[in-house]
């Protein structure tokens, strides 16, 4: 079944009144000294708290947080997570230090309306999707709400296995991903351009494979870009290169070609003698690059990918267009951040995900001028590759919601 296919339990239909209510969230924030660094995932994991405790659920959240390996590691507990959620709700959140046994089922049994269990991977039976950690999972509640579309690709206790142990629901934020990435994939208007770009081609070819019969165009840039360079035969200095994916790219290409889909690579970059802050740089042709490697495409580049992007009323974009955490060279990330916010602006329907694009946008204060910013990373490329996400496929098997 394609992952569009799939009819998910609504959250409406479940019945919720004076239940305790497990819902999946992903909270995997970014920490920095043990501080929250952007809080965009807990905040789009409140509509569906809200909308619980509206109805008379009493809530136990859970999450993971970064990845632990099935042990506690103190840098790692959902304190944090917990002060900030217990921040934007407007109301107590009682945070455990434990994710199931004893004191998690007391606390679910109290009066508390709002729990956070610990980071669930600090339990191994999490990422081995271990039946008896899900059924202690399950004891902590009378249903269970999968809001977690960033952990949507994982099969895990909290996102396959409690599935069918419960009457189970997706959340808001989990059906609003799936419409707004299957709308990409089933219902795009022409001209539909995706913007790819970020370190590794062998991360993105099979969503290139799957967009290849959607698309008019594909902008590609980052390091992912030299790998393609080189299978046109371009000399590309020392950029990053994945040598062994070169026959695969040049099959990529060819079948663009069949199809008529333009693939647009820079030919200009910011060419540096190293990847690092402060390195000697400059703009220059391509062909100029001698023996530096590629760190951001060019200004030429960014005008030729604004200006397909500016005609698109469907544009995907994900990853960066150079080294972006690096000021210097970060010119042709924001470029993009802004040709699709305008053309969201003009009317297209624009979908970002992944964490660069993101913080680009946020950056520039353009994160709520495109039409869907997707709390997921790994899980909106596996999407839009067309997989069926084992967290969404768990959810349409459970029987009890028939
Ligand atoms: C993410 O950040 O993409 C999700 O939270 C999943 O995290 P993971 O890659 O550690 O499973």
């Amino acid at each position: 079944m394609a992952s569009t296919d799939t009819a998910l339990p609504s959250l409406g239909d479940l019945d919720v009144q004076g239940k305790r209510v497990l819902v999946r969230s992903d909270l995997n924030v970014p920490l920095k000294n043990g501080e929250i660094t952007d809080d965009y995932r807990i905040r789009a994991a409140l509509p569906t708290i809200l909308e619980l405790l509206e109805r008379g659920a009493r809530v136990i959240v859970c999450s993971h947080l970064g990845r632990p390996k099935g042990t506690v590691v103190e840098e790692l507990r959902m304190a944090p997570v917990g002060r900030r959620l217990e921040r934007l709700l407007g109301r107590p959140v009682e945070t455990l230090d434990t994710v199931v046994g004893d004191t998690a089922l007391a606390a679910s049994m109290s009066q508390a309306d709002v729990i956070l269990l610990d980071n669930l991977r600090f339990e191994p039976g999490e990422s081995a999707n271990d039946p008896e950690f899900a059924k202690s999972l399950a004891k902590l509640a009378d249903c269970y709400v999968n809001d977690a579309f960033g952990s949507a690709h994982r099969a895990h206790a909290s996102t396959v296995g409690i599935a069918t142990l419960l009457p189970a629901a997706a959340g808001l934020l989990l059906e609003n991903e799936v419409e707004k990435l299957s709308r990409i994939l089933t219902d795009a208007e022409s001209p539909f351009v995706a913007v790819l770009g970020g370190a590794k081609v062998s991360d993105k070819l099979a969503v290139i494979g799957n967009l290849l019969d959607r698309v008019d165009s594909l902008c590609i840039g980052g390091a992912m870009a030299f790998t393609l360079l080189v299978a046109r035969g371009e000399d590309v200095g020392r950029s990053l290169v994945e040598a062994d994916r070169i026959e695969e790219v040049k099959a990529i290409l060819a079948h663009a070609d069949a199809k008529g889909v333009e693939v647009l690579l820079p030919d200009d970059v910011v060419a540096a003698v190293s990847p690092d802050e402060g390195a000697d740089h400059e703009t220059v042709d391509l062909e100029a690059i001698g023996d530096r490697m590629g760190v951001d495409i060019g200004p030429k580049s960014a005008l030729r990918f604004g200006d397909e992007i500016g005609r698109a009323k469907t544009i995907l974009w994900n990853g960066p267009m150079g080294i972006f955490e690096i000021e210097a060279y970060a010119g042709g990330t924001k470029s993009v951040a802004e040709a699709v916010a305008a053309a969201t602006r003009h009317g297209a329907y624009s979908v970002v995900g992944g964490g660069d694009s993101a913080a680009a946008l946020k950056q520039l204060g353009l994160d709520d001028q495109v039409s869907h910013l997707s709390t997921g990373g790994g899980a909106s490329l596996e999407f839009l590759e067309g997989i069926e996400l084992p967290g969404i496929a768990a959810l349409s098997k459970n029987e009890r919601n028939a």
